[in-house]
């Protein structure tokens, strides 16, 4: 299929690249590079403009004959979108709303949205199936809920197809060391982790060890990124079949502490560093894993990098190479 793949240039989109062109598709990348960076898309034709250019992101589709969308451009920094609420109203819902007008305009039926576990909230069942209500907590998870909403709403209207990808923790990079997690502040636990054992960072903080979990500190389910690539490209085949308004949770259904994330990061690194343990973070719930059964039953989706220690591997690998991410 024509594929236009928004948010190409961040980090999960260029894994998506990747694994769309080794699966045989054509691609054509769709980055405003806010937060983005040219070399992940290792020369994939860019379309550079925001996905609030209407028009223009009409245009180019229709005039490149695209087929599908896979929509990962979005703000997405829970605590940013704490203190500037409206910039992510605006980038991820209104950008989704003016991406999904262009569809129907041009006749794009099948859409694939990055959505994530902060819709749930702190919900009650863990592991959390699908089912369960959306009560997200912050700015972050209500404008991804609304992005579904907005598409569900849509399609009820249009030949939009949109599928909703519920990623919990991602995390790795490419195991051919070609991409990897370059963020400017970078918030996640696995990258921070690296860049304390590289020296990078004088040390790294936990935010809490005082939860109802094994040893103290919140449990997450980590995703590798080229997984989370390929569950892509199988909801891009459930969608074109028919498929719509179905949403997937992307975890392994495993739960890892956050200090046994940082004790991989020694393990593998062979370096030690500081850990400080600060408050809790508001919002944070202690057990975030995935009941994921629907995404290998239903998309067939079959993840290849599911130890903890791989994921961890994989990422210090490219931080160790590129220290300097992409620069
Ligand atoms: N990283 C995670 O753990 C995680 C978890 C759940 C969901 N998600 C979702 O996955 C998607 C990708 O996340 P990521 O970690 O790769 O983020 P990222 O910041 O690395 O990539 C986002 C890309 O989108 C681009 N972008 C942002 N707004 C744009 C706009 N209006 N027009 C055009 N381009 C724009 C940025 O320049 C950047 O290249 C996001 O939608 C995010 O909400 C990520």
């Amino acid at each position: 299929m024509r594929v236009l793949v928004t948010g190409a240039a961040g980090y999960i989109g260029s894994h998506a690249l990747k694994r769309l062109r080794a699966e045989g598709h054509d691609v054509v990348a769709l980055d405003d590079l806010r937060r983005g960076h040219v070399r992940a898309l290792r020369g994939v034709e860019l379309i550079e403009t925001s996905v609030h250019d209407r028009p223009r992101v009409e245009r180019e589709m229709k005039a490149r004959g695209i087929e599908a969308v896979m929509h990962f451009a979005a703000s997405c920094y829970v605590g940013e979108s704490v203190e500037r609420p409206l910039e992510y109203y605006e980038n991820n819902v209104v950008g989704t709303l003016r991406l999904a007008e262009a569809c129907v305009a041009a006749g794009v039926g099948t859409f694939v949205l990055s959505s994530t576990a902060a819709t749930y909230g702190e919900p009650d069942v863990v592991p959390i199936p699908e089912e369960t209500p959306r009560r997200p907590v912050n700015p972050y998870g209500r404008s991804k809920a609304m992005a579904e909403d907005v598409l569900t709403d849509c399609a009820a209207a249009s030949s939009l197809r949109p599928i909703f990808l519920r990623y919990f923790n991602a995390a790795g990079a490419d195991p051919e060391g070609e991409l990897g997690e370059d963020h400017d502040p970078e918030t996640h636990l696995v990258p921070n982790a690296i860049r304390a054992a590289l020296g990078r960072a004088p040390g790294m903080r936990i935010f809490g060890d005082d939860y109802d979990t094994p040893d103290g500190t919140c449990v997450r389910d980590y995703v590798h990124v080229t997984d989370l690539a390929q569950a892509h490209v199988r909801a891009l085949e459930f969608a074109a079949a028919g498929g719509s308004c179905r949403a997937f949770n992307l975890g392994c259904g495993s739960g890892y502490s956050v200090k046994e994330v940082v004790d991989t990061v020694r393990e593998v690194s062979g370096r030690d560093f500081e850990v400080s343990i600060e408050g809790r973070r508001a919002g944070d719930p202690p057990v975030l894993v995935a009941a994921s059964a629907r995404a290998r039953d239903e998309l067939g989706w079959r993840p290849e990098h599911e130890s903890l220690r791989e994921i961890v591997e994989t990422a210090w690998r490219w931080l160790e190479a590129h220290p300097n991410g992409y620069e």
